[in-house]
């Protein structure tokens, strides 16, 4: 019979898409995937550090697996991910957790195979942490677990160095792939079926200065010129670095969703200055002028931070007045955390928590009315679905709009992997119901 594996992921897009690396890695082994932990002759932990409760889930998750493995000897436990490329975080997690056998980080996930087959002849942990080497290992092929979508990366780390945030820290320095490379990836995963490609960057428009060969409007250009009926979406751009260009290439190109995800993180200049984030709320409201110029009906998602160290009721309330003034089709929100060797976290004017918690309270409730006010917008429009799965509770199929929003709609035909035109009758938060024409 063949040998288990069960991969937990924590984190952003970029973390799921390499635990299908991982799984990639796993299944050449001979191991196939377990949705039961306690099956699992291997688990890996695939863990994140952008904020603390980020990393405290995952602790809490590796401390449960203490008793599995006392009754389970030849389990084998392998934690990698961002939390362990921190400094020092490594022996840290040996040490509270001697159970584990393999450590490993972020630039040495293609050693994993090398890592398991070692630990199969030793007692001792394997603990492997490695810098960035500033190259791009494309290592082995993933294992994808999305269809009909598909994750691609185009760049690797962040050059950025926004104050608060740990990214530059443990993903190392930007690195863009060959576009010649993506291109026969996109390629490939279009003729094999997949109907819908996301590119992976933590500033995806900033591709081309990671020693690429051409900028990223061309990249996407060139992607929705394969032929093939398929979306092309992409995540995360930076204010700084959207352009022009690449609004006239959304627009222009009917594969590429109208939608867009722009982190303004905040609505002060000044605190926006603290943050490095390198423009004002004035240079990010015009470019989500350029942006709706040339996409009238450009979904716009954001992500904002609130507490950050020095701010202020007047910071808050200018953001605030950024989210009205933009008017969001959905936002993420979060309290700023702290996180060890920022520059952020060294800053004096640490904001209470009392404080933090009253605002993204207040800030929440503006998101949400935004977001039901754009849903509310779908009802009795027909919309273009991707059907992605099918939802047991709600006893309905599920696919995403171009713009991003969840469809729930009822079918008697399987239309997994299919784009289906659905009638939105009802509007639920960030999600629509609808039914099939
Ligand atoms: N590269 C992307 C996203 C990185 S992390 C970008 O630049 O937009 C996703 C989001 O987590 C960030 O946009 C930010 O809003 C949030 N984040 C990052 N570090 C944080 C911290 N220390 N505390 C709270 N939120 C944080
Ligand atoms: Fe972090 Fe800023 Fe880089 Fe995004 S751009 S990953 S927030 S440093
Ligand atoms: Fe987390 Fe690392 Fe992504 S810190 S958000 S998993 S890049």
């Amino acid at each position: 019979m063949d040998k288990l594996y069960h991969i937990v992921t924590y984190g952003c897009q970029m973390n799921v898409h390499e635990s299908e690396k991982i799984a990639g890695i796993l299944s050449e082994l001979g191991y196939s995937s377990t949705e039961d932990m306690e099956r699992a002759d291997i688990v890996v932990f695939n863990t994140c550090c952008i904020r603390e409760n980020a990393e405290n889930h995952a602790y809490g998750n590796i401390g449960m697996l203490k008793k599995l493995k006392a009754r389970n000897k030849n389990m084998l436990i392998a934690v990698g991910g961002c939390l362990t490329q921190q400094i020092n975080k490594a022996d840290d997690l040996h040490e509270k957790f001697p159970y584990v056998d393999i450590i490993f980080g972020t630039h040495n996930l293609n050693k994993l195979k090398e890592y398991i087959l070692a630990k199969r002849l030793q007692k001792k942990a394997v603990i492997k942490i490695e810098e960035c080497d500033g190259r791009i290992d494309e290592g082995d092929k993933p294992l994808r677990t999305s269809y009909p979508n598909a994750w691609v990366n185009i760049t690797y780390g962040c050059n950025n160095f926004c104050t608060y945030c740990i990214v530059p820290y443990v993903r190392g320095r930007e690195r863009s792939r060959k576009s010649q490379d993506i291109i026969a990836e996109v390629k490939e995963l279009v003729a094999d079926g997949y109907k819908e490609i996301t590119l992976l960057g933590q500033n995806v428009n900033s591709y081309g200065n990671g020693g690429a060969d051409i900028p990223f409007y061309e990249l996407l250009e060139k992607l929705a010129a394969i032929e093939g009926k398929f979306r092309i979406r992409f995540m995360t751009s930076h204010p700084k670095d959207f352009s022009e260009e690449l609004a006239k290439v959304m627009a222009g190109n009917s594969k590429i969703c109208n939608c867009l995800h722009l982190p303004v993180q905040s609505g002060s200049d000044s605190i926006l200055k603290a943050m490095n984030r390198r423009y004002s709320s004035e240079d990010y409201l015009k470019k989500v002028e350029i942006l709706k110029k040339y996409i009238p009906d450009c979904a716009i998602t954001t992500d904002l931070i609130v507490g950050f160290p020095g701010e202020s009721e007047k910071d808050f309330e200018d953001t605030l007045e950024l989210v009205e003034k933009v008017d969001f089709a959905s936002a993420f929100t979060f309290v700023y955390s702290p996180r060890e060797g920022t520059k952020a976290a060294e800053m004096p004017e640490q904001v209470d928590g009392e404080i933090s918690k009253r605002r993204i309270m207040k800030l929440i409730e503006l998101v949400n009315s935004q977001t039901r006010a754009h849903s509310a917008l779908f009802v009795g429009k027909q919309v273009e679905v991707l059907c992605e799965g099918y939802d047991e509770k709600r006893n309905a199929y599920m696919g995403r709009s171009e713009h991003g929003r969840m469809v729930y709609f009822g079918c008697s035909e399987n239309k997994i992997g299919e784009f289906v035109a659905v009638k939105i009758n009802e509007a639920n938060g960030i999600s629509l119901m609808g039914e099939i024409i």
